[in-house]
C-alpha cells in the first residue's frame, strides 16, 4: 500500500481503545473490561478517519511504504478517545457569582429561580447580547473544552426562550460547528424554563405552534442543523403532561428527545422518556425504580452530571442501581452559570468518588456512552477502524492489571488529531 496520511501515532505504551466491536454502547459486564492494545501503533487517514489501530511493529510493516503529515511518537505514552461530553449549556451571557454566595447562605436552586434569578437571569442577559459577543464566549469555552480533552460536545440553547433569541443561539451553535475544530450535537432547549407572564401549557403551545415549524424550515434550508430536543421537566417549571406534548411535536419532527428530568423532584419523567423513545435524559436524582427499569429496556441511556449534584448538594443520583439494571450510563459535564465545569476528567473523578462508579465505567460513560446519548456512537466514542480520529494521547503509560487506568494525575493532553497543526489548544 503507498499513499499519503494525515498522521502516524507510533508505538504507544497503550491504546485504550474502550471497545473494538463495533458496540454502540456498554453495559454490564462489557464495562469491566474495557478493549485495550499495548505497543501500539494508529493511523488516521487524510479524510480524518481512522485507518488501522495494532501491533506498533505490524503498522510498521504494512504503512512503510506510505508518507504522513505527521507522525508522534508516543513511547511510553496512552493513546484514548477523545472525551464526549453529553451535557452543556454553554452559549449564554451573564455570570451568576452572586448566586453562590445565596446558595451558600442556604438559598435552594428553586427559591432563586422562583425569585426571577437562576435561568431567567441569565435569559434577561443573553437576550441583551450580540450574536459576536455569544459567539466570542461561546469559542473561547469551547477551547477550554477541548484542551481538557473534549472532541465531542452537546450544546443547548435555553437562555433565549423566545423565538428571536433562541433562533440567535442556535445560529451561534451552528457557527461554532462549522467553523471550530470540536464534533458539535445541537439541542433546542426552548423549554428551559417557563417565561414571565405565560403558563407551562401556554408556553408550550407557543412552542409547538411556532418556535418547532420555524426550525423544521431553517432544517429544510440548510440553515440551522439541530439535532435534540430539550425540556426542563420539573415541578415549578415544565410539568409532565406539557412535556410530553412537546417531546411528541420533536420526535415528529425527526429530533432526538433528551431532556432534563427527575433531578429536583420525582416526575416520572424516566417513566416518560422510556415510553416516548428517548435517546437520553438527564439528571435523574429522584428517578424512580420502575423509572430506571423501563430506560434500561427502552435503552434510553441516563446522562448523569456529577457537578450538579455537588454544586447544588442534591442527593446523588442512583449510578450503581442503573448500571446494574443494565441502563446505558453517560456523563456529562452540564456547564452552565451554575455549573462552571468545563473538564471532562474532573466530571470522570467526580463520578466514581461520588457515585461510587469505576474507573473503567466513567471512561466508558465519558467516551462511547455519552456518543451513544447523542446518537453518534457509530462514529464517535471509540477508537475503531473507520471511525472519526479524534482521540488524546496522554503522558501516562500502563503496564499493569487493572489493565485500565484512570489518567487524572498528571494528566497532560499533548494533541488532538483534529486540531490543525498549530491551533492553540
Ligand atoms: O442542567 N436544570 C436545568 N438546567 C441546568 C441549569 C441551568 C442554569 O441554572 O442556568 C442544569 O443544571
Ligand atoms: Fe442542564
Amino acid at each position: 500500500m503507498a499513499g499519503g496520511h494525515r498522521l502516524l501515532l507510533e508505538n504507544a505504551r497503550q491504546v485504550v481503545m474502550v471497545c473494538g466491536r463495533g458496540e454502540r454502547f456498554l453495559v454490564r459486564d462489557a464495562l469491566r473490561s474495557l478493549a485495550v492494545l499495548e505497543g501500539a501503533s494508529l493511523v488516521v487517514g487524510t479524510d480524518g478517519l481512522i485507518k488501522a489501530i495494532g501491533p506498533a511493529d505490524a503498522i510498521q510493516k504494512m504503512f512503510s511504504e506510505e508518507t504522513f503529515e505527521e507522525r508522534i511518537d508516543c513511547s511510553g505514552k496512552c493513546i484514548l478517545p477523545g472525551l464526549v461530553d453529553a451535557h452543556t449549556h454553554p452559549v449564554w451571557a451573564g455570570e451568576r457569582v452572586h448566586e453562590f454566595a445565596m446558595k451558600l447562605a442556604g438559598a435552594t436552586y428553586m427559591d432563586i429561580h422562583r425569585a426571577g434569578g437562576g435561568i431567567n437571569f441569565t435569559v434577561e442577559h443573553t437576550r441583551q447580547a450580540s450574536e459576536e459577543e455569544l459567539f466570542c464566549s461561546f469559542q473561547e469555552r469551547l477551547q477550554r473544552m477541548m484542551r481538557a480533552g473534549t472532541t465531542l460536545v452537546e450544546c443547548k440553547s435555553g437562555y433565549g426562550l423566545n423565538l428571536e433569541a433562541e433562533l440567535k443561539m442556535l445560529r451561534v451553535i451552528e457557527r461554532a460547528r462549522r467553523q471550530l475544530p470540536i464534533g458539535i450535537s445541537a439541542t433546542y432547549c426552548g423549554a428551559h424554563s417557563v417565561p414571565k407572564g405565560k403558563t407551562a401549557p401556554e408556553a408550550a403551545d407557543e412552542i409547538i405552534n411556532s418556535h418547532l415549524p420555524h426550525l423544521k424550515e431553517l432544517g429544510r434550508s440548510g440553515e440551522i442543523h439541530v439535532d435534540n430536543i430539550d425540556v426542563f421537566c420539573e415541578k415549578g417549571v415544565f410539568d409532565l403532561s406539557s412535556t410530553r406534548r412537546i417531546l411528541q411535536s420533536g420526535k415528529e419532527m425527526g429530533l432526538q428527545l433528551n431532556f432534563h428530568g427527575d433531578e429536583l423532584h420525582p416526575m416520572k419523567a424516566a417513566e416518560l422518556g422510556a415510553e416516548l423513545g428517548a435517546q437520553a435524559i438527564s439528571h435523574l436524582e429522584e428517578a424512580s425504580d420502575e423509572g430506571i427499569v423501563a430506560m434500561a429496556m427502552a435503552r434510553c441511556s441516563a446522562i448523569l452530571l456529577p457537578t450538579t449534584a455537588y454544586m447544588l448538594r442534591l442527593k446523588q443520583p442512583r449510578a450503581r442501581k442503573m448500571l446494574d439494571e443494565g441502563v446505558i450510563v453517560a456523563l456529562g459535564s452540564d456547564f452552565n452559570p451554575n455549573a462552571y465545569c468545563f473538564s471532562m476528567p474532573v466530571v470522570m473523578h467526580l463520578a466514581c468518588v461520588n457515585m461510587g462508579m469505576s474507573m473503567a465505567e466513567a471512561l466508558a460513560a465519558a467516551t462511547i456512552n455519552a456518543a451513544y446519548a447523542l446518537g453518534k456512537s457509530h462514529t464517535r466514542g471509540s477508537l475503531e477502524v473507520g471511525k472519526q480520529g479524534d482521540l488524546i494521547i496522554i503522558n501516562s503509560s500502563r503496564s499493569q492489571k487493572p489493565r485500565f487506568r484512570f489518567p487524572a494525575p498528571g494528566f497532560v493532553l499533548l494533541t488532538h488529531s483534529r486540531l490543525p497543526a498549530g491551533s492553540p489548544i
